[in-house]
């Protein structure tokens, strides 16, 4: 059948199709992101004339394969995939370059290629040469690992489909193209039809395949965002490369909870998992004012973690606010409340908050430990040690209940802290003491005065 061509702009930060340029993406809001691509017609417009006849089942018939999981042997991997690999399945793993994800996957190949068999691993951006040298550093030499430098996704499944393997790997998911869009790789188009090939062939052989992609915030090339859609799991690496810690963290999975992270540090032979990253985040704690530790929940798991404010007077006439590893209008939103019902005046002061370790925490349960960082830097009254403190902030200044005090005040009691301050409301139904003395606060003049009274 001939094939009709039709010239389109595309979104390429969202996939979002236009029959003219557009300056901004209606659909996504991104900026200068619409290029000219090609798109096939006929074959995905045939529509109902398929004759190939097929047939529903009745669910009760569906047998569950229960499908008994690969293990990367790197715990922290395993728990973000939901307990391993599950067979057929395609996995995204997205985050910036040079972030750690092709050292990562190196490692998971080597452990599922010493205890399971054949891993192909396909490097469209790497030599083999290039691949080997790090392999050596990570010692992922063995017998079981293939390479493949090869971009064509056609000649990459022919080649995957002869060897009896136990998954595949596609580094990246921007370097590979089909014969079957015409655009260039790392277009919108042909990202997504190589994964629909690539998932195809998951589906089909039980082969687990992972997908490499690039993310780049200003997402002039192709986000993997368009594949999140198709893929079974999400995972992100994300991380300050001047940092060594780095963290890998589910935002879908179809075979486990999402949210979960994992938390790994880049060493000089690759990356080493960190079981105890409560210790590592906290182990440069020092107890000078403007720190606060607050129990942050991510996936099923409570971490410690260390927030720093420095409040200084400005010498602008515009005061400076930098938040790094927290919400940008969440902290200022804190501020703003602090100065209206904390009455303490901040206009005049410059602000920066920092998570230490490069951790980013979103959940608003870090209000409190916020707040008191700010408050205790701007009055210079350093927190005593051991106390952990976390809890929602609303507008009027009330303390809000937060989801799984237990499980925060859990961990800190294993860290060894000794004194928590936590919503009032969450401390009226705990059931336990978990070995700390715990306050409760009801509104942020509580918490303040507290604070006021360590001096
Ligand atoms: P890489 O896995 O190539 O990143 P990505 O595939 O996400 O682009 O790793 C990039 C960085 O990690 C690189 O700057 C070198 C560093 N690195 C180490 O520090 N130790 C190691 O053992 C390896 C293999 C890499
Ligand atoms: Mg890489």
């Amino acid at each position: 059948m001939k094939q009709k061509l039709k010239r389109v702009f595309q979104c390429q930060s969202c996939g979002f199709i236009s029959p003219k340029w557009l300056g901004k993406c209606p659909d996504c809001g991104a900026w200068n992101s619409f290029v000219e691509e090609t798109l096939m017609g006929g074959k995905h417009s045939q529509g109902f004339t398929d004759t190939e006849s097929v047939s529903p089942l009745p669910i009760s018939s569906i047998e569950i394969n229960n499908s008994e999981r690969i293990s990367t042997h790197i715990g922290e991997l395993d728990r973000v995939l939901g307990g391993g690999i599950v067979k057929g399945s395609l996995i995204l793993i997205g985050g910036d370059p040079g972030i750690g994800k092709s050292t990562l996957l190196l490692q998971a190949t080597n452990n599922i290629a010493r205890k399971y068999g054949k891993v192909l691993y396909v490097s469209g951006e790497e030599s083999s040469t290039q691949i080997k040298l790090r392999a050596e550093r990570v010692g992922a030499i063995s017998e079981n690992i293939l390479l493949l430098s090869e971009t064509l996704v056609e000649k990459i499944l022919n080649c995957a489909s002869e060897i009896q393997l136990t998954a595949l790997v596609i580094d990246s998911i921007q370097t590979v193209y089909t014969e079957e869009a015409i655009s260039a790789p790392g277009s919108v188009s042909q990202i997504r039809e190589s994964a629909v090939k690539f998932m195809n062939f998951a589906k089909s052989t039980g082969v687990p395949v992972f997908l490499i992609g690039h993310v780049t915030k200003e997402g002039a090339i192709a986000g993997p965002r368009v594949l999140e859609h198709l893929v079974d799991t999400v995972l992100y690496f994300e991380g300050d490369r001047g940092y060594a810690y780095r963290v890998l963290r589910s935002v879908k999975n179809r075979f486990g909870p999402t949210n979960e992270i994992g938390v790994f540090e880049m060493s000089s032979s690759g990356l080493i998992e960190v079981e105890n990253p409560s210790l590592i985040f906290l182990s440069e704690h020092t107890q000078n004012s403007g720190s606060a530790i607050t129990a942050t929940v991510e996936g099923t798991r409570a971490i410690l973690a260390e927030i720093q404010a420095l409040v200084a007077p400005s010498n602008f006439g515009m005061p400076r606010r930098n938040f790094i590893g927290v919400d940008y209008q969440r902290v200022n939103l804190l501020v703003a409340v602090l100065e209206k019902r904390g009455r303490i005046n901040l206009a005049g002061a410059d602000i920066f908050v920092n998570v230490v370790g490069g951790l980013k925490i979103t959940e608003p349960a870090m209000d409190l430990a916020v707040i008191s960082a700010i408050v205790s830097s701007f009055r210079d009254i350093p927190l005593p040690e051991g106390l952990v403190i976390f809890g929602e902030l609303g507008l009027s200044g009330e303390v809000r209940a937060i989801s799984q005090p237990e499980l925060r005040l859990k961990e800190a009691s294993r860290i060894g802290m000794k004194e928590a301050i936590i919503p009032k409301s969450n401390f009226e139904r705990l059931k336990e003491s978990f070995h700390l003395k715990i306050q409760g606060v009801r509104s942020i003049n509580e918490l303040i005065e507290i604070i006021g009274n360590y001096s």
